[in-house]
């Protein structure tokens, strides 16, 4: 079977943009098809100035909304990344394979420690070295796909390169993942800013939808959407982003193509209150069971105590293997 990871880093709460773009995918497709590991990424949360008890709130709900959105421990694994040790030793490994300058190059890196000095913060050097871990966490365990939103392509290109490079100075260790995205919503942007990305670690949070948010936030802040100067509703990303938007996560809710959508809509104000109804109907039944399942904490206790003793036992071989490959001596 096929071997899928990805993850979630708790910097925020979870939104829309994460449910549409990875994690409903993850519980609908992907654990069904292969054997897929999913981890909630806390030691990235480090790599921005951060509140120790906020991560560890974030953490547990991030995992507890996994569940919520559908992950059954019993078909896939679901872990905390702290909780494995094996990551941070061959994140290590790969700082030592890749050069200052392509981890210069991420997008993210530019952004965030862009953000960072405006904001009259210093900029952490794991910001810097956060692809190598996260190239780490995919090639521990000999990933072929990992499916996640637009923006973590350059990170997932920069895994294969890393993975490459290894592979021809040492010898055959690690598989070379790909990328994959969903058919729709790959990248939901932010409901008040079309034009930037709907982020969890965002600070203004009135264009974002957050999977906890009640009913009535989720139609406020939806009926609140930026839309475009014209009437027409066209699915158009350069001319029409708000719009666009829009008919993309009603597209992604209700299983239908974004552009056959545009074509139903007359106005703006009808389209606006069909995204609504649908992103609360995709909503409830993840809200209702995150209720449930925040009621009984030792649950997830034990679905992470289980998630980590069998991920551990898939990462070790395969750093073993790059720990001897790259020139150490064996224990
Ligand atoms: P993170 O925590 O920012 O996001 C988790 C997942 O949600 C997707 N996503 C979006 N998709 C569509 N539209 C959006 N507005 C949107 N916002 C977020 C992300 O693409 C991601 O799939 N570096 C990663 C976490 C990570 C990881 C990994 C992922 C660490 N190690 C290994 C895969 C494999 C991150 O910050 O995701």
């Amino acid at each position: 079977m096929k071997r899928i990871f990805s993850g979630v880093k708790p910097t925020g709460h979870l939104t829309l943009g994460n449910y549409l773009g990875a994690m409903r995918r993850w519980a609908e497709v992907d654990q069904h098809r292969s054997d897929a590991l999913f981890s909630v990424v806390d030691l990235h949360a480090l790599t921005v100035e951060h509140d120790p008890a906020r991560v560890r709130r974030l953490s547990r709900q991030a995992a507890t909304l996994l569940l919520a959105s559908g992950l059954d421990p019993d078909r896939c694994t679901l872990f905390v990344q702290s909780h494995v040790d094996e990551h941070a030793r061959l994140s290590y490994l790969l700082e030592c394979t890749a050069t200052d300058g392509e981890m210069r190059r991420m997008i993210q890196y530019k952004e965030k420690s862009a953000q960072a000095r405006e904001s009259g913060q210093s900029v952490r050097l794991s910001l810097l070295t956060y692809p190598a871990l996260m190239a780490a966490d995919i090639l521990a365990y000999r990933t072929e796909e990992v499916p996640v939103g637009e923006d973590q392509t350059q990170h997932v290109e920069l895994t294969r390169d890393l993975a490459v490079r290894f592979n021809q100075r040492y010898g055959h260790t690690f598989t070379v993942p790909r990328v994959t995205h969903p058919p729709v919503a790959a990248r939901v942007m932010d409901l008040q800013d079309p034009a930037s990305k709907m982020g969890k670690s965002n600070a203004v949070g009135a264009g974002i939808v957050y999977l906890l948010d009640d009913a009535d936030v989720v139609r406020k802040k939806v009926m609140r959407a930026v839309t475009d100067s014209g009437h027409e509703v066209a699915y158009d990303r350069e001319e029409r982003p708000g719009v666009t938007n829009l008919l993309e996560i009603l597209a992604a809710c209700t299983g239908r193509d974004p552009k056959e959508l545009a074509g139903a809509y007359a106005s703006y104000g009808t389209l606006k209150k069909d995204v609504a109804d649908a992103v609360v109907e995709v909503l409830r039944p993840v809200r209702e069971r995150h209720a449930e399942l925040a009621a009984d904490p030792a649950y997830l206790d034990e679905v992470l105590r289980k998630g980590a003793d069998r991920a551990r036992g898939m990462a070790r071989p395969t750093v073993d293997a790059a720990y001897r490959a790259i020139g150490l001596l064996p224990a």
